[in-house]
């Protein structure tokens, strides 16, 4: 991938209207919300239940989704470590539009390295990265199934699968970590929730 800086291109930020612009438009600041963890860990459903929270109370939301995104501007891409970084490096550029927009951002990614998600934090702007591992132990996981991939991964049907033949590193100081085999989906995003409204609230 060609990642040299083009010749003769000339952003316009500076004269657009900004952030902050937006954010009073929307009566609400706007904040990455991180999810990493496994398949099959919950990621996507807490996402989902907690955008519904949000939307309640007035707050703007948009969820990135792995399978959404893999299927759309991202379906040129596969699961070696290469396409991983460019597949989140997308997600992280596309998120920053999001946040830059006044919107609170919700991303639901295995992201299963400490350096990608570092890069997405970077891309993003550290301040506005509130990184939740979702972690879920991998047997919940497996036992779960939902979509079968980890009985297709076991018997080698897919290659590089997260958790199985290919890794998955645990986040070091993440914001909040939820597993799900313990907490209810209602727990979950009630955590999040205190966790967020203060953040996002103006
Ligand atoms: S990431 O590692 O690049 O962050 P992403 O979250 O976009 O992954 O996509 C993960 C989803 O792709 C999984 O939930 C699963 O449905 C599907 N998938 C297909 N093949 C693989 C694989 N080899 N490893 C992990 N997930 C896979």
């Amino acid at each position: 991938m060609n990642n040299t800086q083009p010749n003769n291109i000339y952003p316009i930020f500076d004269r657009m209207l900004g952030r902050e612009d937006k954010e009073a438009l929307l009566k609400q600041r706007s904040v990455m919300v991180w999810f990493t963890g496994l398949s099959g860990s919950g990621k996507s459903t807490i996402a989902i239940a907690l955008e519904r929270e949000l939307h309640k109370r007035g707050l703007l939301c948009r969820i990135l989704d792995g399978d959404n995104i893999r299927s759309g501007i991202n379906n040129n891409l596969g699961f070696s470590a290469e396409d991983r970084v460019e597949n989140i490096r997308r997600i992280a550029e596309v998120s920053k539009l999001f946040i830059d927009t006044g919107v609170i951002t919700i991303a639901a990614f295995i992201s299963p390295n400490n350096e990608l998600r570092e890069m997405a934090s970077t891309i993003i702007g550290k301040d506005n990265f509130l990184e939740i591992y979702v972690n879920t132990p991998i047997e919940e996981c497996e036992r779960r199934d939902v979509k079968g991939l980890y009985a297709k991964a076991r018997k080698g049907e897919i290659k590089d699968f997260t958790g199985v033949s290919a890794p998955f590193e645990a986040p070091e100081h993440p914001a909040l970590s939820l597993d799900t085999s313990v907490l209810s989906l209602e727990e979950s995003v009630n955590k999040l929730l205190e966790l967020i409204l203060p953040k996002v609230k103006v």
